[in-house]
């Protein structure tokens, strides 16, 4: 434009400061509180605006928060999707607006099979976290008290349901599984929250105590309510009722010290580094991968003191 030499709009440009729209799930568990504030640091850290919608673990909350991000015109918008479906109709206004679109999380599947619609997902396997967990739990028959069983009986404590991480790790637990003497008896969903798990263990307890051998819970946080109604019960949780699950949150490491929760699988909240370096990567025009996997391990109890001083969240 006229008196503005090239330079000075160069600039200018590298000079903007980058505007990102998070669509968070919400605030359901103590690993949901970690991601935002792994987020949060990064993208202070890099020098971002952030701008941070909590969903309060609705779907329609996370599709107007994305609406409005596009009408701010922000530089990226990012969304940890609560479910995998619904998404086709804000997935187009998305293209439309031309702002690039990082999954953050859980995944996504469209009504025509295209994952054009995103530049990349910064998120965790729960498939292989399931998968690692059941794996444990049947190589570990002898320490769990389960050797001489001819069955073992599985109450599942669901995720959200129709989120990708509800629906990967039932699935990865239901396949590992088959065949075999563990046998899934109950599956109900605590939406991911202590207070549902814990209300979900009471009800169970009513109507089937002295049936429930082992506990699969799909996030740490329902684990943590399931062990409050066992002890409100005068049951020993660990001991009297075997229980596994999966997050790796500093609740669920003093729980396996204290011996009330048998193993933890972890998954990786801290994925703010990785979507600012991701952002950072397109800024300078670089290709990025599709697809981005947090390493993740499985904590026996044993292993949790040892563990626990170097635990991040
Ligand atoms: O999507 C990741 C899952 O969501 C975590 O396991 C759970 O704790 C969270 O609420």
């Amino acid at each position: 434009s006229p008196g503005v030499s090239a330079e000075a709009s160069d600039d200018k440009k590298t000079s903007k400061q980058v505007v990102v729209g998070f669509a968070q799930i919400g605030a359901e568990s103590e690993w949901r509180t970690a991601n935002s504030k792994s987020i949060k640091d990064a993208c202070e850290g890099a020098g971002f605006k952030l701008q941070f919608s909590d969903a309060q673990q609705k779907q329609e909350n996370q599709i107007s928060a994305i609406r409005s991000f596009i009408a701010q015109k922000v530089d990226y918008i990012a969304l940890a999707p609560i479910v995998e479906t619904g998404w086709d109709t804000i997935l187009k206004e998305i293209e439309d607006s031309k702002i690039p679109l990082i999954l953050v999380d859980r995944s996504i599947k469209t009504a025509d099979g295209s994952d054009k619609y995103w530049i990349t997902r910064v998120g965790e396997d729960f498939y292989k976290e399931g998968k690692q967990l059941a794996q444990w739990v049947k190589d570990n028959q002898e320490k769990l008290g389960f050797k001489d069983k001819a069955t073992v009986n599985v109450y599942q404590l669901e995720g959200t349901v129709g989120s990708g991480a509800a629906v990967d790790r039932g699935s990865a637990w239901a396949d590992t599984m088959k065949d075999t003497k563990f046998k899934t008896i109950k599956s109900q969903t605590g939406n991911f929250t202590r207070a549902k798990g814990q209300e979900v263990m009471e009800s169970w307890l009513k109507s089937d105590k002295g049936n429930i051998d082992l506990v699969f819970a799909h996030n740490d946080d329902m684990a943590l309510g399931a062990i409050s109604a066992m002890e409100a019960a005068g049951l020993k949780p660990g001991i009297d009722i075997k229980i596994v699950s999966i997050d790796g949150v500093k609740g669920a490491f003093e729980a396996m010290i204290a011996g009330k929760l048998n193993a933890v699988q972890e998954c990786s909240p801290l994925t703010g580094p990785v979507l600012v370096q991701t952002i950072q990567d397109l800024e300078a025009g670089k290709e990025v991968p599709k697809l981005k996997y947090a390493e993740e391990k499985l904590f026996p109890m044993e292993e949790a003191k040892a563990a626990l001083s170097s635990r991040q969240y």
